[in-house]
This record gives C-alpha cells, sequence and structure tokens, in this order.
C-alpha cells in the first residue's frame, strides 16, 4: 500500500491547513492538497476562501470550469477529470448536493491512492425519518452521502449544519422588496441558523488535521431566534421597520406552491415547523469548540449582507418617501 506521510510544518499562521506530505513509496515531498467537490456553491465558495487565505493548495471540481470564478491559483476540473489529479490529493471534501449520483466513484479513487482524509458535509436531520427532511424532496440526498462516506473505510469526519443563514434570504427577500410587512407562519418557530464562513471553517478544520475523525459533528449558530426576532434584526440592521405578521400555514404554503417550490417539500417545511414549534431549541457549542472563537451570531450575518436585502420597490401610484 502507498501510504502518504504527513508533515504538518508551519509554512504560514494556519499551520493546520498547510504543509507537506511525503509518499513513502517515492520518498518525495509536496505541498497538501485538499480536493473540494461543490466549490462554486455557497459553502464550496466559502471553503475554497478559506483554504485560499490559508495558503493552502486547492483543486476545485465543477461542472462548469469558464464560468467557475473561482479564485487565482485553485486548479479547476470537471467530475470527469477526478482520477486523473487524485494521486496529488490529500483530503478530500464531499459535497453532498454535487457528489450524490458520483459519491461512490468519487471514494473509490480517493481509496485507490490513499487519501488522508475525507470530509463530507451532511445536515443535522441526517438520522430523522426520510419525510421529516424537507431537502429531500428536492433531491438531497444528505443521509445516503454520509453513509457511503462513512462506510468507504478511509478516515472521514461528517459535518452537520443546521439551517444557513442564508435561507432568511430566500424566505424574506421578495416581502422585503414589496414593503415593511412580513407576512408568514410561525414567527414563534426558533433556530440556531448558521453563518456560512462557519460551516466552512469547521469543515477546513476537518480536513486539515485527524482531531475530527470519526465524529458526527452538529453544527448551529450561537443562539436560537425565532423567526419573528429575525425579522425585526435584519429592519435593525437594513434600518427598516420590518414588522411580522402571523398568517396561516395553509396560506403561506399555497404562495410558496404558486411560486414554483414543489408541493412536498412545501408540505414537509410547513410539518417541521409545526412539529418544532414548542420544542426546545438545540443549540451546539461545537463551532466555538472546533475553531477557539465564538460562532457568528445572525447580527453579524445580517451586517455583513446589508446589501443582499433589497430596497422597498416603488409601487405605482406609491407616494416616495
Ligand atoms: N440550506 C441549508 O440550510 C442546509 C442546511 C444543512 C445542510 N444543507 C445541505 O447542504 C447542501 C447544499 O449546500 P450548498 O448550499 O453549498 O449547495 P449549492 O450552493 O447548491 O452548491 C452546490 C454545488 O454543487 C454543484 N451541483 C449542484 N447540483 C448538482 C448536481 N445535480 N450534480 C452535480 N453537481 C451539482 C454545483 O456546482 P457546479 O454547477 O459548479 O458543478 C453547485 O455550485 C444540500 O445537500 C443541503 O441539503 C443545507
Amino acid at each position: 500500500m502507498n501510504i502518504k506521510v504527513f508533515d504538518m510544518i508551519s509554512i504560514s499562521c494556519n499551520a493546520w491547513m498547510v504543509g507537506r506530505r511525503r509518499h513513502a513509496e517515492h520518498g518525495e515531498w509536496s505541498v497538501l492538497m485538499y480536493l473540494i467537490t461543490g466549490a462554486t456553491g455557497l459553502i464550496g465558495r466559502a471553503l475554497v476562501d478559506t483554504l485560499v487565505s490559508a495558503g493552502a493548495e486547492i483543486t476545485a471540481v465543477t461542472r462548469h470550469p469558464d464560468g467557475a470564478a473561482l479564485p487565482p491559483g485553485v486548479k479547476v476540473v470537471m467530475p470527469e477529470a477526478l482520477e486523473s489529479v487524485m494521486p496529488e490529493v490529500t483530503a478530500v471534501f464531499v459535497h453532498p448536493r454535487a457528489t450524490k449520483d458520483g459519491v461512490d466513484a468519487l471514494l473509490a479513487s480517493a481509496g485507490r491512492h490513499d487519501v488522508a482524509r475525507v470530509v463530507v458535509m451532511s445536515a443535522i436531520n441526517a438520522d430523522d425519518d426520510p419525510s421529516w427532511q424537507p431537502s429531500r424532496f428536492n433531491g438531497d440526498r444528505n443521509t445516503e452521502v454520509e453513509r457511503a462516506v462513512a462506510e468507504c473505510g478511509l478516515p472521514w469526519v461528517s459535518v452537520r449544519p443546521c439551517s444557513f443563514a442564508m435561507n432568511t434570504l430566500t424566505m424574506w427577500s421578495g416581502q422585503v422588496a414589496r414593503g415593511d410587512t412580513i407576512y408568514a407562519p410561525f414567527g414563534a418557530f426558533a433556530e440556531a441558523v448558521l453563518h456560512e464562513r462557519d460551516v466552512a471553517e469547521v469543515i477546513a478544520r476537518a480536513l486539515a488535521d485527524d482531531s475530527l475523525l470519526g465524529r458526527r459533528i452538529p453544527l448551529t449558530g450561537p443562539a436560537a431566534l425565532r423567526f419573528d426576532e429575525m425579522v425585526q434584526t435584519i429592519g435593525d440592521t437594513i434600518g427598516r421597520p420590518l414588522r411580522w405578521q402571523e398568517i396561516p400555514a395553509e396560506v403561506a404554503a399555497k404562495a410558496m406552491t404558486q411560486r414554483g417550490l414543489g408541493e412536498q417539500f412545501v408540505n414537509a417545511l410547513m410539518d417541521r415547523y409545526a412539529r418544532e414549534i414548542d420544542q426546545p431549541v438545540f443549540v451546539s457549542d461545537e463551532v466555538a469548540q472546533i475553531l477557539g472563537r465564538p460562532a457568528r451570531s445572525f447580527a453579524d450575518w445580517v451586517a455583513e449582507h446589508v446589501q443582499a436585502w433589497p430596497q422597498r420597490i416603488a409601487l405605482a401610484g406609491t407616494a416616495s418617501a
């Protein structure tokens, strides 16, 4: 077996992400290389940025290299080219959406080349009954991809995030454009939503050394907030008097399906809110434990994304302020 030997000699202040690797067969030394699938997505881009800032070498996988717009110095390959780059790879990030149809081939290739670690992103609800995982109705297969990684025989870590803060833009930015009132159900539903860069930084940590091996790590933000409190935070930060107006779940579900969301997905989401609204909210301290600093708050996230929230659109016949 071609055993890769790792030497985490510091070559920057982020020594845990960079270093050198020696092929025992050849006695050659080379820089650590991270293979990142899903590199053009929400978490993938944040992960690439984290690793690039640390000076790490990256091979990014995308189906569309020409439009990928990844940072200079990142090697970009298509999924078909994985086998040819794997000999240089130290650790692999398995993105569940990008790899769900090709995870076995990816892991087999990683196994042939004795990759040191495989880190998969899954989800905090990965052990729930499939009907309780709304994203499954949009095609995601977090449970299965995580299981494939955990059973592949290579050293592995699973990072299991709760809802990303970015979801709030998807949920409410349309209404923020139309006015100051958010009409939605389950205002008392609370969750400790996560800053996407915290997810990326934990994944980077898991890729870099053996300290998290064999763990399924639940990640949340630092504190639970109700939906109506999140809307208040958004309003306070973007300087608008946003107000929550509770409406029945059936009315909201109908509007969501009319906007093109799948009916099964919408129903699973509403069922989740109804099921969990009176439950205690799980808050994990894993981000702080792993990164050695507090998880970023929702207020931090909104402050960083002020420009992403739309201005109020002036409607015809409406006097402008
Ligand atoms: N949103 C949440 O709150 C949340 C919370 C926990 C877990 N999750 C899970 O996280 C995953 C989504 O992460 P994300 O937001 O980073 O995803 P994303 O932004 O959609 O990015 C995924 C990337 O994967 C590639 N991709 C997408 N669909 C693909 C397909 N069918 N085949 C091959 N490649 C594909 C695309 O890259 P190219 O087009 O460049 O190839 C895309 O940029 C899902 O599995 C979701 O269930 C989400």
